[in-house]
């Protein structure tokens, strides 16, 4: 039977806000009062506020996110509400998109696209070096060393990296939370990381400090949680210690990059350029905005997760979630709180 069946229609009220926007602050405290269960977006700021306001009947909070940085977990775990959300789903749409912005990135196609938009194309001499730009992997003699690093190294790393690794990638480091902060540089290859590098044809994995990843990457990209912990960790000191033709790139939150040290370091060359599909403080992002004014700087609106498929896995999981919860039932992907 399927799950939404099992709930007694007698017994459960569904309140559905049925736009395909967030919604508002006065709606959601509206509406949260005595709710059982919530099922929310990144965009719904889960607080000690709002769940003072929904009142001891809540129980389930299910996100339809595989990030829940909007959540206050703390505030959650105090109340024994449980919390679900929607990893897996998305890790193929997501690892497609920070290729994609890698490529955009190096290739300096945001640039290009902006010249033919703006009708200036007529102007562009096709010289032999002009928007050239560097090249990802081995390059023309498939014998370029070329290193990727990670912040995370989690799911959709891994699927960037299998992406990426026909390119031709000599070496893979990455930065996590036991080796980011750690002596400079570290050097841990896991089992793991070897049957990998063997199955992706990529010459080295292994885990190294932040620093030794600034350093030494070509290119950067960045699949770390949100949160406190990762708040700002690629800022001016992490941007001043990559080298200058290296790409940076960002598809999970706009919180761990400082965007004035990234606006300042492309604008001074320190890097080539940098593909954003967040950035803090989204979505308020004018078009005045430093960022938006560089060339080099490729920015997206959040649509790592945007395909039809994945976004309706996501909302059925998350839905799953919910349900389950209230029936008192495992949850396919709970977070241990
Ligand atoms: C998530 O699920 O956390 C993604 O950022 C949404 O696309």
């Amino acid at each position: 039977m399927p799950l939404l069946h099992q709930l007694n229609p007698d017994e459960w009220q569904i309140v559905l806000w049925d736009e395909d926007r967030p919604t508002t602050a006065s709606w959601i405290k509206e509406n949260i009062k005595d709710a059982e269960g919530a099922l929310v977006l990144l965009t719904e700021k889960i607080n000690e506020e709002l769940l003072e306001i929904a009142g001891p009947n809540l129980r389930i909070v299910s996100t339809m996110s595989v990030g829940y940085d909007h959540v206050e977990t703390t505030a959650l775990k105090k109340r024994n509400i449980r919390l679900g959300y929607t990893p897996d789903v998305l890790t193929n749409a997501v690892a497609d998109l920070t290729v994609l912005l890698a490529l955009m990135a190096t290739r300096n196609a945001g640039e290009g696209l902006s010249i033919v938009k703006d009708g200036k194309w007529p102007q562009l001499p096709f010289g032999p070096f002009v928007l050239c730009g560097p090249q990802i992997g081995s390059g023309v003699d498939g014998k370029k060393p070329y290193t990727v690093g990670f912040i995370g190294f989690g799911r959709i790393a891994k699927a960037t990296l299998k992406r990426l690794s026909p390119y031709g990638i000599s070496r893979c480091i990455y930065a996590n939370t036991s080796s980011a902060r750690g002596p400079h540089p570290t050097y841990a290859s896991t089992e793991g990381d070897q049957s990998l590098a063997k199955e992706l044809g990529v010459g080295e994995i292994y885990a190294a400090s932040l620093e030794y990843v600034a350093q030494e990457s070509d290119l950067v990209i960045v699949l770390a949680p949100g949160g406190k912990e990762t708040y700002h960790v690629v800022d001016a000191r992490f941007l001043g210690k990559m080298k200058s033709m290296a790409v940076l790139v960002n598809t999970s939150r706009g919180t761990l990059v400082d965007t004035d040290a990234l606006v300042d370091a492309l604008k001074e060359h320190k890097i080539w350029a940098a593909g954003l599909d967040v950035v803090e403080g989204e979505p308020n992002i004018p078009a005045g905005h430093p960022l938006l004014r560089l060339p080099r700087a490729v920015v997206l609106p959040h649509i790592g997760s945007a395909t039809v498929d994945t976004r309706e896995a996501m909302a059925r999981l998350a839905v799953e979630n919910l349900i389950n919860g209230l029936l008192g039932r495992p949850m396919e992907h709970e977070v241990r709180l």
